[in-house]
């Protein structure tokens, strides 16, 4: 008997997913609100919703489930929709993250709140309520140097790293504008090495097959943006700081109440040397972090783990162990804002040594935005290498080889 698999969303990222699934056997039921999305045309059966919509998407799977029978499992790759997710999963008594914990990984302000509350170390936080109170707080904590961000952002929507003496009016404005709430959170910026870290929980304990280093050299040129410009595996910390961000992992998903399964780190290691949360997500990465870099640099395949614990099988260690250590590293190009005139240099990028992907989200003629959010980048190279330094420099060269021409 096939199993029948239920994948949230069906974009560009998460082709991969369908992909396992199809090798796999399964039976595919998709889910997207774009009947025309990447990866609708490799499922068995497409539902045209939402994926942000939980109650639709909920409904939708019920009807499907009477008129079918019964689906084995669901899951979502690189899609900020764990609520959705989780609701489908506990309805149908399926293996995955609980309601609550997704409710938490989709309000900042709650995260933190369960993080404190287990002494789990995360920045220093503040909720605020208008301008006013934004100003009052800055001044009663001495911030010179603070992020305000809105509670429910995700692709670093309305993320400002800000200074005391910055247009706070400003501020406050554009960070609200990409959040639903009339809230907004601010946090002690943490100066220090960011990473990103990808684990798998069993039993409580987590399993991180690899710790990307966040490029960050762009900062002062997005500021008040905070835009990553890619990341590079393996990070370059050591055993014990691996170590300690394993249990610092272990200890923000059990405040989150989550004992098993995927979860997404941002985290940073301060400049006094003690890694903190910035945030965790309870689901796969984007980014081809989960689906490229980590199995490319590791041979964990965090997506098969993912797939087979929603589909209720055992995830053992020995699938969570590296068994190799390369390097891999992503960059993103970042064009003037204008219209896009030409595109030079693709077919000198797609034969470079080393490259393992690369993506534009822009063709000619597009539109390029001025840079404010993660989706605003133009495109992306991701390449390997036998360490750092060579996946570094083959990286920074592929950059280099593509020229994008703007109309301003
Ligand atoms: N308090 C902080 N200190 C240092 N860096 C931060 C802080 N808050 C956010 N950042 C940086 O900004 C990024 C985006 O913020 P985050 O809260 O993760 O929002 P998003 O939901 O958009 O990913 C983080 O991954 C981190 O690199
Ligand atoms: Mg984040």
């Amino acid at each position: 008997m096939r199993k029948k698999l239920l994948i949230i969303g069906a974009g560009a990222e998460q082709v991969y997913a369908y992909q396992l699934a199809r090798e796999a056997g399964h039976y595919i039921v998709a889910t997207d609100q774009n009947n025309k999305a990447p990866a609708a045309s490799l499922a068995d059966y497409f539902i045209e919703v939402s994926t942000r919509d939980a109650e639709e998407t909920l409904s939708a799977i019920q009807q499907y489930c009477q008129k079918n029978g019964v689906i084995d499992g669901v899951m979502t790759i690189a899609n900020d929709v764990p609520y959705t997710v989780a609701c489908v999963a506990e309805y149908f008594g399926l293996s995955g993250h609980s309601v609550d914990s997704a409710n938490l990984a989709m309000d900042k302000l709650r995260m933190k709140e369960a993080f404190k509350k287990s002494n789990v170390s995360c920045p220093d936080f503040w909720e605020v309520c208008n301008l006013e109170e934004l100003i009052e707080l800055i001044k009663k904590k001495n911030l010179k140097s603070f992020v305000l961000k809105p509670l429910d952002g995700c692709g670093a929507r309305g993320v400002l790293l800000l200074e005391s003496t910055d247009n706070l009016e400003w501020a406050w404005n554009e960070s609200s504008s990409w959040g639903k709430g009339p809230t907004l959170l601010v946090e002690r910026f943490i100066a220090g090495l960011q990473i990103s870290s990808e684990s798998f929980l069993i039993s409580g304990k987590a399993y991180t097959p690899a710790l990307s280093e966040r490029n960050y050299t762009s900062l002062d040129k997005f500021k008040p943006y905070i835009i990553e410009d890619g990341g590079t595996i393996p990070a370059d910390v050591n055993m014990s700081i691996k170590q300690e961000i394993d249990r610092l992992v272990e200890a923000g998903a059990k405040a989150m109440g989550v004992e098993n399964g995927i979860v997404k780190g941002d985290l940073v290691i301060g400049d006094d040397g003690i890694p903190q949360i910035i945030e965790l997500a309870l689901r796969l990465s984007g980014g081809w972090f989960a689906s490229d870099q980590i199995v490319t640099a590791t041979g964990v395949n965090l997506v098969q783990a993912v797939m087979r614990q929603a589909l209720g099988e055992a995830v053992t260690a020995a699938e969570l162990t590296p068994v190799r250590t390369r390097s891999t590293a992503i960059r993103y190009w970042f064009p003037q804002p204008g219209k896009i005139k030409s595109i030079l240099g693709e077919d000198v990028v797609s034969s470079l040594p080393g490259i393992l992907k690369y993506g534009f989200f822009r063709k000619c003629s597009d539109v390029q935005p001025t840079i404010r959010i993660h989706p605003d980048r133009f495109g992306y190279v991701l390449v390997e290498g036998e360490d750092r330094a060579e996946a570094i420099a083959r990286v920074e060269n592929a950059i280099a080889s593509l020229t994008i021409e703007v109309e301003a």
